[in-house]
This record gives C-alpha cells, structure tokens and sequence, in this order.
C-alpha cells in the first residue's frame, strides 16, 4: 500500500470509524497514532489490536482547554503526523490545534451540517421530526461542526426509528464515506478556499 499522508485520529468512544479507516484496503494514509481523553475508548483497544501507538490525554488532568489542547498537539505533533482526524472525539479543541493544522483537521459528524451541530445530533434530529438526516464529513474551524463541508450523505429517518435504530444507519454510511474522504484528502485531491471545497 502506498502511504501518501501520516494521520492521528481521535476518539473517544468505541471507535467504530476509526476501525473502518484501519480496515480500509487502500487508504493512502497511515495511522500514526490514536489520542483518547478517556482511559476506557474502545478505540485504544481497536489500536492496541494492530500495533499503533496510542495516547490518553485526560481532560481532567488540565487546568483549561488551551493546556488540554496543548498536550494533545505535542503528541500529534511527536507522532509526525500531518493532519488530524477526529472520529468520535467528543472535546472541543481550543484554536492553537487548528492554527497548526489549518485544514488540515477533519471531523466526521452525523447529521447533514449545518442542521443539529452538538453532541446530540442524532436525537435532534429525531425530536424534530425530520424525514431525511445524514452524515458530513468537514474540516474543523474555529466553531463546533462549522469548517467548511467536504461531503455529505443522505440517510432516511424511517417510521419507528430510535436513538439506535437512527445513529445504526447514519454509521453504516459513516463508515463507507469516511475512509474515502481521509484517502481523497491524503492523494491531495481536496481543495478549500474559504467555505467551497473542491474535489479533484
Ligand atoms: C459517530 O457517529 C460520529 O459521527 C460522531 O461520533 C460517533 C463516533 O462513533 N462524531 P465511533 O466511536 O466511531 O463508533
């Protein structure tokens, strides 16, 4: 496999996306390191399981988010790795990280931006009653699920459905869309300019 870009990926819940980046037969990018602020993420498991190195930068452990942020970007930093890919990481990240990665973070978030940001999406979108939700993959910038959108899928709400039921469906696509984008980005293929991103 030809490694065109190093990647960090963070996490902090069961790392599902981070297993289909893993699993991705020609991703283009090599994962360098995971960093969780949790101890228990079923995502250090998942790194443990194929050799990569793995980090726990607990939030608790900081006085603020700038100094969390800070001891999280001197491990991206240390691992080489040359972007950031956030999979499942449920802290928000102070300015200096995207200021070093400038377009250079992802995120990966399941509604279709820029309908229900926050860590509750899924549910939102059920309370409000909508017929169509989705996924978006987009580069972090300075706001919560607001960089400018690299590619979006559409995932129906059915009749029925419930918080698992609903957020099922949405990772089934998350897992098809998100390798594909890391390995666009990684073959230098996306392109942003202000809020446009263009696909090669
Ligand atoms: C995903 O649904 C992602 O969209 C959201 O957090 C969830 C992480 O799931 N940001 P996993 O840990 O990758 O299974």
């Amino acid at each position: 496999m030809e490694v065109v870009i190093k990647i960090a990926v963070l996490a902090s819940g069961s790392g599902t996306n981070l297993q289909a980046l893993i699993d991705a037969p020609d991703l283009g990018a090599e994962v360098r390191l995971v960093v969780s602020d949790r101890p228990d993420a079923g995502a250090l498991g998942r790194a443990e399981a194929v050799g990569i190195p793995s980090r726990v930068v607990p939030w608790g452990d900081f006085g603020s988010r700038t100094e969390f942020t800070k001891a999280i970007l001197g491990e991206i930093e240390s691992s080489g790795a040359e972007a950031v890919v956030l999979a499942g990481f449920m802290r928000v990240l102070s300015e200096e990280l995207i200021a070093a990665y400038r377009n250079r973070v992802l995120n990966i978030h399941p509604s279709l931006l820029p309908a229900f940001p926050g860590a509750q999406a899924v549910q939102l979108a059920l309370d409000h009653g909508v017929k169509v939700t989705g996924v978006t993959v987009h580069f972090v910038d300075d706001e919560v699920d607001h960089g400018p959108i690299i590619a979006q899928r559409a995932v129906p709400v059915l009749p029925g459905d419930d918080l698992a039921s609903l957020h099922a469906r949405i990772q089934v696509e998350e897992h098809d869309l998100y390798p594909k984008v890391v390995g666009a980005f990684g073959r230098g293929q996306i392109h942003v300019e202000g809020r446009m991103v263009r696909w090669e």
